[in-house]
């Protein structure tokens, strides 16, 4: 059986929201008898921010050690459900012009994800629902985000507002016909990682959000190539004092500038070769000078944000 979580983010268990995750189920369900829905209603687990004590980044199983029904070591309740699923279906409505704090909470108690890898490639799509100013399509682009931090494989979203729901009641059954299909293909021929970080950042180019153009604000101070760049600004200032630090740092530059070429002559393509190859140095860079000994004690795990294939 493939399985899919059907995870509700409104505390309103009839609401709008609601409906539309209840038509996606619908649609899921219509596509094979081998299709499990498990419904998932956020309100009624416990579970509480992330104190940022990095035991899931130390941890040989990257598990969570809070008390409450995501964590317990890899026995929360929440925890097993989000681990062992094919595909996931998340309905949050909009809230102060975004997503709700509670769907924000839930991606926040992913991080152990980030480190062990395991939700990597996994299906899944949204449904964000507004009802009254709007913003849901600010809201639909956020939880894309949130999916690409922790490499999910987000296949499509919806970005509703009330006004055309019973349009929106048809488009959510669709979704749930298409998650079904990739959560089906998940369970029957495994799970479809990203062969790299590359790929992973083209594969979102067409998706509400992609992370081509916010990275390249990042790494530039927002001038995209007309200023210093961060890494190079932070390296004349001396910001930087371990050595092996200062070498991923000067790499970055590189790299960077590269990628900066590439953007100017359109070349989106080279571009994100080279803005993901500096954002992977400038990573490390930054978890060597401020994180290792500081914060974690410990190396970042294999799987994440991997240095390119010819460092030396
Ligand atoms: C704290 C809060 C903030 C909200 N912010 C927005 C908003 O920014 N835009 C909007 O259209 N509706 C907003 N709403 C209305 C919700 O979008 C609406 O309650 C929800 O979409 C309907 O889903 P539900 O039936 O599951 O509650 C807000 C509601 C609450 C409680």
């Amino acid at each position: 059986m493939a399985k899919i979580l059907a995870i509700l983010c409104s505390g309103r268990k009839k609401g709008y929201t609601a409906g539309l995750l209840s038509e996606a189920i619908n649609g899921a369900k219509e596509v094979s008898n081998s299709i499990e829905v498990d419904l998932l209603q956020l309100h009624d687990y416990k579970f509480s921010p992330c104190t940022s004590c990095f035991h899931c980044i130390r941890d040989a199983d990257h598990n969570c050690i809070l008390d409450d029904d995501f964590g317990k070591n890899g026995k929360g309740k929440l925890f097993q459900k989000v681990e062992n699923a094919n595909g996931w279906i998340i309905a949050d409505p909009v809230y102060m012009w975004g997503p709700s704090s509670q769907c924000h909470l839930f991606f926040e108690r992913c991080y152990p994800f980030v480190w062990s890898g395991k939700l990597e490639g996994m299906p899944m799509v949204s449904i964000s629902c507004a009802t009254n100013q709007g913003m849901h399509r600010l809201a639909y682009a956020e939880i894309c985000k949130w999916a690409f931090a922790i490499s999910l494989r987000y296949i499509d979203g919806l970005a509703v507002h009330a006004s055309y729901y019973q349009d929106a009641l048809k488009e959510a059954k669709h979704l749930g016909r298409k998650l079904a299909e990739f959560a089906l293909s998940d369970e029957k021929d495994g799970r479809k990682k990203f062969a790299n970080d590359e790929e992973k950042y083209i594969y979102y180019m067409d998706k509400p959000w992609n992370a081509f153009i916010p990275y390249m604000d990042n790494l530039s101070h927002g001038s995209f190539g007309w200023q210093l760049s961060m890494m190079e600004t932070a390296l004349r200032r001396g910001i930087f004092k371990r050595e092996d630090a200062v070498d991923l740092l000067k790499k970055s530059v590189e790299e960077f500038k590269e990628a900066v070429k590439y953007y100017n002559l359109n070349d989106y393509q080279n571009a994100t070769k080279y803005l993901v190859r500096a954002s992977s140095y400038w990573t490390h860079a930054t978890w060597k000078e401020f994180l290792e000994e500081q914060a974690i004690k410990s190396a970042p795990p294999s799987v994440y944000r991997p240095l390119p294939k010819d460092e030396k």
